[in-house]
């Protein structure tokens, strides 16, 4: 059994997702969400804290409980059709869902347990490391997609006993038995600072995954890739998968950091730019550098720089992106506003302390 994020119970409800094939008995004091990830279905989601929209479902009949507010995140017509958030709502009665998406656009690579060890972990920038985990048997996913992971032992906080990580490292086409993850320090995060000042080689850890609907859609459109921070790692292993499968589209690449010391694998996205059938251009954007510096690349925001750059051939592009909401959110309007539609639109928003909205 996948370890439980919440605290056990003895209530539990029939939860219904026809169009998903799934049928669960859910405890009343987790969120369904939460407990269809353990259970290995491929629920669509992406924040887990009621922000982005990915995993509304219309409440066809039951009730359930709130953990917040909704009106924050769906429009006037959801909330008159009864949509609910099922990152926020635990089952209050057997409830029957309608999930929003067409059955074939969700991705069904089982969800596994594993445990490993770390064997390698390298210093990136000032707060991001690389952890690389040799898992005790291989395992399956798509380039994009993110794990769980706990250390039995290390408390993550008050309600979780995991944090999300996306693989940094393409999958390849075989189960892999090394997986690398880009792991930035969260002020005040109790797992990423242990992981930054006390893990050490050797030390063993748990996961299960693989989740996430965040992965290349086949298409003929140039791709345009937006990442902040962190967010690189799952747009480097989906531009690396997708090269080393002869993808041949034309991509644009804005990465956006604070200073010159905040990039990093600089080296790997040139890689890609040689290696890359069509037009691979990266692009780092800098948004603190000193007036006086020798940086001589782009500076600013890096979705105004998208917007300057590209004005209005924003709307030919197939849009992936990841990273902080902020910038996330800022970079969404620019590329909606643009005509990007909203279907070509995938993006991966990495959560923290600092991000979650206040409980209702
Ligand atoms: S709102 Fe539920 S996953 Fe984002």
């Amino acid at each position: 059994m996948f370890r439980r994020l919440f605290k056990k119970t003895e209530a539990t409800y029939k939860v219904s997702i026809p169009k998903l094939s799934v049928e669960l008995d859910a405890p009343c004091d987790v969120t369904i969400l939460e407990h269809a990830l353990m259970k290995g279905v491929a629920f669509p989601h992406s924040c887990r804290v009621g922000t982005c929209g990915t995993c509304k479902a219309r409440l066809v009949s039951g009730k359930v409980y709130e953990l917040t507010d909704k009106a924050y995140t769906l429009s006037a017509d959801e909330l008159r059709e009864n949509y609910v958030l099922c990152c926020q709502s635990m089952p209050r009665s057997d409830l029957v869902l309608e999930v929003p998406v067409a059955p074939e656009a969700i991705q069904r690579t089982p969800v596994v347990e594993r445990a490993g060890e770390i064997t390698a972990l390298r210093k990136l920038t000032n707060d991001i490391v690389e952890l690389e985990v040799k898992i005790d048997e291989p395992v399956t996913y798509r380039a994009g997609q993110y794990c769980e992971i706990y250390v039995p032992g290390v408390i993550v906080d008050e309600v979780h006993e995991s944090r999300s990580y996306s693989f940094a490292s393409p999958p390849g086409n075989d189960p892999v038995s090394v997986v690398r993850f880009h792991v930035r320090l969260v002020p005040g995060g109790a797992f990423t600072t242990w992981l930054h000042t006390e893990a050490k080689v050797g030390q063993r850890l748990e996961g299960h995954g693989p989740y996430g609907d965040f992965w290349l859609r086949p298409g003929k459109a140039p791709i345009l890739a937006i990442a902040g921070g962190s967010g690189m790692a799952p747009l480097k292993a989906l531009l690396e998968q997708a090269c080393a499968d002869g993808e041949a589209r034309d991509v644009k690449y804005f990465f956006g950091a604070r200073r010159q010391e905040d990039l990093y694998c600089a080296q790997e996205m040139r890689a890609l730019e040689a290696a890359w059938l069509g037009k691979f251009e990266f692009i780092p954007v800098l948004s603190g550098e000193p007036e006086d510096s020798d940086w001589d690349g782009a500076r600013g925001f890096v979705s105004e720089h998208v917007r300057t750059v590209l004005g209005d051939r924003v709307a030919d592009y197939h849009v992936y992106m990841c990273g902080p909401p902020p910038m996330l959110d800022s970079a969404e309007k620019i590329v909606l506003g643009a005509g990007v539609l909203p279907a070509n639109v995938h993006a991966d928003k990495f959560y923290d302390r600092s991000h979650t909205q206040p409980r209702g």
